[in-house]
Protein backbone atom coordinates (compact mmCIF):
# COMPACT_ATOMS: atom_id res chain seq x y z
CA UNK A 1 0.00 0.00 0.00
CA UNK A 2 1.29 3.69 -0.38
CA UNK A 3 -0.15 6.95 -1.75
CA UNK A 4 -0.14 6.87 -5.56
CA UNK A 5 -0.58 9.66 -7.84
CA UNK A 6 1.02 12.22 -6.19
CA UNK A 7 2.63 14.82 -8.16
CA UNK A 8 3.04 17.90 -5.81
CA UNK A 9 3.95 17.77 -2.73
CA UNK A 10 3.52 20.51 -0.03
CA UNK A 11 5.42 21.46 3.23
CA UNK A 12 4.31 23.68 6.35
CA UNK A 13 7.28 25.46 7.41
CA UNK A 14 7.78 25.82 10.51
CA UNK A 15 8.26 22.77 12.85
CA UNK A 16 8.16 20.96 10.14
CA UNK A 17 11.17 22.15 7.69
CA UNK A 18 12.97 24.49 10.01
CA UNK A 19 13.39 23.88 13.39
CA UNK A 20 11.31 26.53 15.85
CA UNK A 21 13.19 25.66 18.48
CA UNK A 22 16.60 26.40 17.10
CA UNK A 23 16.37 30.13 18.83
CA UNK A 24 16.98 28.17 22.21
CA UNK A 25 20.37 29.10 21.68
CA UNK A 26 20.18 32.81 21.21
CA UNK A 27 17.35 33.13 23.73
CA UNK A 28 19.30 31.40 26.51
CA UNK A 29 22.59 33.46 25.66
CA UNK A 30 20.19 36.79 26.07
CA UNK A 31 18.23 35.35 29.15
CA UNK A 32 20.59 32.71 30.80
CA UNK A 33 18.77 29.94 32.09
CA UNK A 34 15.89 30.84 30.16
CA UNK A 35 16.13 29.83 26.86
CA UNK A 36 14.14 26.45 26.61
CA UNK A 37 10.91 28.13 28.63
CA UNK A 38 10.87 31.04 26.32
CA UNK A 39 11.41 29.39 23.27
CA UNK A 40 8.59 27.05 23.83
CA UNK A 41 6.20 29.20 25.30
CA UNK A 42 6.92 31.96 22.41
CA UNK A 43 6.02 28.96 19.74
CA UNK A 44 3.31 27.99 21.64
CA UNK A 45 1.61 31.90 22.22
CA UNK A 46 2.44 33.06 18.44
CA UNK A 47 0.61 29.44 17.36
CA UNK A 48 -2.49 30.89 19.63
CA UNK A 49 -2.76 34.46 18.54
CA UNK A 50 -2.54 33.08 15.16
CA UNK A 51 -5.55 30.61 15.67
CA UNK A 52 -7.17 33.62 17.99
CA UNK A 53 -6.76 36.13 15.11
CA UNK A 54 -8.49 33.95 12.67
CA UNK A 55 -11.50 33.02 14.40
CA UNK A 56 -12.10 36.88 15.79
CA UNK A 57 -11.45 38.11 12.19
CA UNK A 58 -8.55 40.25 13.16
CA UNK A 59 -5.96 39.23 10.63
CA UNK A 60 -2.25 40.55 10.98
CA UNK A 61 0.97 39.33 9.67
CA UNK A 62 2.79 36.15 11.54
CA UNK A 63 5.77 38.55 11.84
CA UNK A 64 3.84 41.17 14.03
CA UNK A 65 2.09 38.56 15.72
CA UNK A 66 5.81 36.75 16.32
CA UNK A 67 7.00 40.17 17.92
CA UNK A 68 3.26 40.28 20.01
CA UNK A 69 4.05 36.59 21.05
CA UNK A 70 7.66 37.19 22.11
CA UNK A 71 6.86 40.09 24.34
CA UNK A 72 3.97 38.47 26.24
CA UNK A 73 6.26 35.51 27.18
CA UNK A 74 8.75 37.77 28.16
CA UNK A 75 6.62 39.57 30.18
CA UNK A 76 4.69 36.87 31.60
CA UNK A 77 8.45 35.48 32.62
CA UNK A 78 9.37 38.62 34.23
CA UNK A 79 12.37 39.16 31.98
CA UNK A 80 13.39 42.29 30.36
CA UNK A 81 13.29 42.00 26.53
CA UNK A 82 14.89 45.29 25.60
CA UNK A 83 14.89 46.97 21.84
CA UNK A 84 18.10 45.36 21.21
CA UNK A 85 17.07 42.06 22.23
CA UNK A 86 14.14 41.91 20.78
CA UNK A 87 15.87 43.09 17.45
CA UNK A 88 18.27 40.29 18.09
CA UNK A 89 15.65 37.42 18.72
CA UNK A 90 13.74 38.39 15.59
CA UNK A 91 16.28 38.45 13.65
CA UNK A 92 17.51 34.51 14.60
CA UNK A 93 13.99 33.73 13.88
CA UNK A 94 14.70 34.59 9.61
CA UNK A 95 17.57 31.81 10.08
CA UNK A 96 16.09 29.03 11.99
CA UNK A 97 18.02 25.89 11.35
CA UNK A 98 16.35 23.40 8.94
CA UNK A 99 16.33 19.81 10.17
CA UNK A 100 19.26 17.78 9.46
CA UNK A 101 17.50 15.26 6.70
CA UNK A 102 15.66 18.45 4.72
CA UNK A 103 17.98 19.61 1.72
CA UNK A 104 18.75 15.82 1.00
CA UNK A 105 15.18 14.73 0.80
CA UNK A 106 14.49 18.15 -0.93
CA UNK A 107 16.63 17.20 -3.66
CA UNK A 108 15.92 13.75 -4.46
CA UNK A 109 12.12 14.66 -4.56
CA UNK A 110 13.46 17.67 -6.98
CA UNK A 111 15.51 14.84 -9.02
CA UNK A 112 12.42 12.61 -9.40
CA UNK A 113 10.22 15.27 -10.63
CA UNK A 114 7.67 16.44 -7.99
CA UNK A 115 6.87 19.64 -7.88
CA UNK A 116 7.41 21.37 -4.84
CA UNK A 117 6.58 24.08 -2.23
CA UNK A 118 5.79 25.54 1.14
CA UNK A 119 2.54 26.71 2.06
CA UNK A 120 3.10 28.66 5.29
CA UNK A 121 1.21 31.20 7.86
CA UNK A 122 4.27 33.00 7.84
CA UNK A 123 4.11 36.78 6.73
CA UNK A 124 6.72 36.81 3.35
CA UNK A 125 9.16 39.29 5.20
CA UNK A 126 10.30 36.05 7.90
CA UNK A 127 9.35 33.01 4.96
CA UNK A 128 11.55 34.22 2.00
CA UNK A 129 15.30 35.03 4.10
CA UNK A 130 14.22 31.87 5.70
CA UNK A 131 14.03 29.93 2.79
CA UNK A 132 17.02 31.75 0.90
CA UNK A 133 19.30 31.24 3.42
CA UNK A 134 19.49 27.56 3.21
CA UNK A 135 18.78 28.15 -0.45
CA UNK A 136 16.04 25.59 -0.79
CA UNK A 137 14.45 28.11 -3.10
CA UNK A 138 16.69 26.78 -5.94
CA UNK A 139 14.44 23.51 -5.08
CA UNK A 140 10.99 24.77 -4.48
CA UNK A 141 8.29 25.28 -7.31
CA UNK A 142 6.62 28.05 -5.03
CA UNK A 143 6.98 29.51 -1.93
CA UNK A 144 3.40 30.77 -0.62
CA UNK A 145 2.45 32.33 2.03
CA UNK A 146 -1.27 32.61 3.15
CA UNK A 147 -0.93 35.85 3.92
CA UNK A 148 -2.01 36.42 0.13
CA UNK A 149 -5.58 35.96 1.37
CA UNK A 150 -5.53 36.95 4.83
CA UNK A 151 -6.42 33.20 6.39
CA UNK A 152 -4.60 31.76 8.56
CA UNK A 153 -4.13 27.80 8.71
CA UNK A 154 -6.18 25.96 9.60
CA UNK A 155 -8.93 27.78 7.69
CA UNK A 156 -9.98 25.66 4.63
CA UNK A 157 -9.26 29.50 2.23
CA UNK A 158 -6.14 28.78 3.36
CA UNK A 159 -5.25 25.65 1.31
CA UNK A 160 -7.50 26.24 -1.20
CA UNK A 161 -5.18 29.27 -2.09
CA UNK A 162 -2.31 26.95 -2.08
CA UNK A 163 -4.43 24.93 -4.76
CA UNK A 164 -4.81 28.03 -6.73
CA UNK A 165 -1.48 28.88 -7.10
CA UNK A 166 0.03 25.47 -7.58
CA UNK A 167 -2.68 25.00 -10.23
CA UNK A 168 -3.16 21.23 -9.66
CA UNK A 169 -6.12 18.98 -8.91
CA UNK A 170 -6.45 18.33 -5.34
CA UNK A 171 -5.71 14.85 -5.62
CA UNK A 172 -2.35 14.86 -7.35
CA UNK A 173 -1.22 16.76 -3.84
CA UNK A 174 0.39 15.43 -1.20
CA UNK A 175 0.51 17.93 2.25
CA UNK A 176 3.16 17.39 4.64
CA UNK A 177 3.21 18.86 8.28
CA UNK A 178 4.62 18.87 11.90
CA UNK A 179 1.70 20.28 13.09
CA UNK A 180 -1.20 17.90 13.99
CA UNK A 181 -3.65 21.25 13.68
CA UNK A 182 -2.00 21.68 10.20
CA UNK A 183 -2.87 18.28 9.25
CA UNK A 184 -6.49 18.52 10.84
CA UNK A 185 -6.74 21.31 8.62
CA UNK A 186 -5.25 20.13 5.32
CA UNK A 187 -7.42 16.97 5.51
CA UNK A 188 -10.45 18.47 6.58
CA UNK A 189 -10.11 20.36 3.13
CA UNK A 190 -9.62 17.23 1.10
CA UNK A 191 -5.75 16.71 0.68
CA UNK A 192 -4.15 13.94 0.95
CA UNK A 193 -1.63 14.16 4.18
CA UNK A 194 1.42 12.81 5.95
CA UNK A 195 2.26 14.11 9.53
CA UNK A 196 5.82 14.08 10.24
CA UNK A 197 6.05 13.31 14.18
CA UNK A 198 8.93 14.68 14.54
CA UNK A 199 8.72 14.38 18.49
CA UNK A 200 6.60 10.86 18.69
CA UNK A 201 3.88 12.66 20.29
CA UNK A 202 -0.38 11.45 19.54
CA UNK A 203 -2.11 12.63 16.79
CA UNK A 204 -5.57 14.78 18.27
CA UNK A 205 -8.93 13.57 18.72
CA UNK A 206 -10.80 15.40 16.17
CA UNK A 207 -11.78 13.03 14.03
CA UNK A 208 -9.70 13.45 11.18
CA UNK A 209 -6.54 10.95 10.46
CA UNK A 210 -3.31 11.64 8.34
CA UNK A 211 -2.94 9.48 5.28
CA UNK A 212 0.12 8.52 7.34
CA UNK A 213 2.67 9.07 9.82
CA UNK A 214 6.62 9.20 9.43
CA UNK A 215 9.26 10.33 11.86
CA UNK A 216 11.12 12.35 9.92
CA UNK A 217 11.26 13.19 5.79
CA UNK A 218 13.79 10.42 4.54
CA UNK A 219 10.69 8.08 5.58
CA UNK A 220 8.27 9.83 2.90
CA UNK A 221 10.01 7.34 -0.22
CA UNK A 222 8.24 4.73 1.69
CA UNK A 223 4.75 6.11 1.60
CA UNK A 224 4.64 7.38 -2.01
CA UNK A 225 4.18 5.05 -4.72
CA UNK A 226 5.27 6.43 -8.15
C1 LIG B 1 3.53 27.38 9.27
O1 LIG B 1 4.68 27.34 8.79
C2 LIG B 1 3.03 28.21 11.52
O2 LIG B 1 4.14 26.18 11.24
C3 LIG B 1 3.22 27.02 10.70
O3 LIG B 1 2.56 27.70 8.60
Amino acid sequence: MGLVGIRVIVFDVYGTLFDVHSVFQKCDELFPGHGREISSRWREKQLEYSFIRQMIGSYRPFDEMTRDSLRYTCEQLGVNLSAEKERELLLAYLSLSPYEEVAQVLEQLARNSYKLAVLSNGSPSMLYPLIEHTGYNRLLDDVISVDDVKQYKPSPQAYTYGLDRLRCRREEVLFLSSNTWDITGASTSGFRTVWVNRKHGVFDHLGVQPDASISDLRELSGVIKT
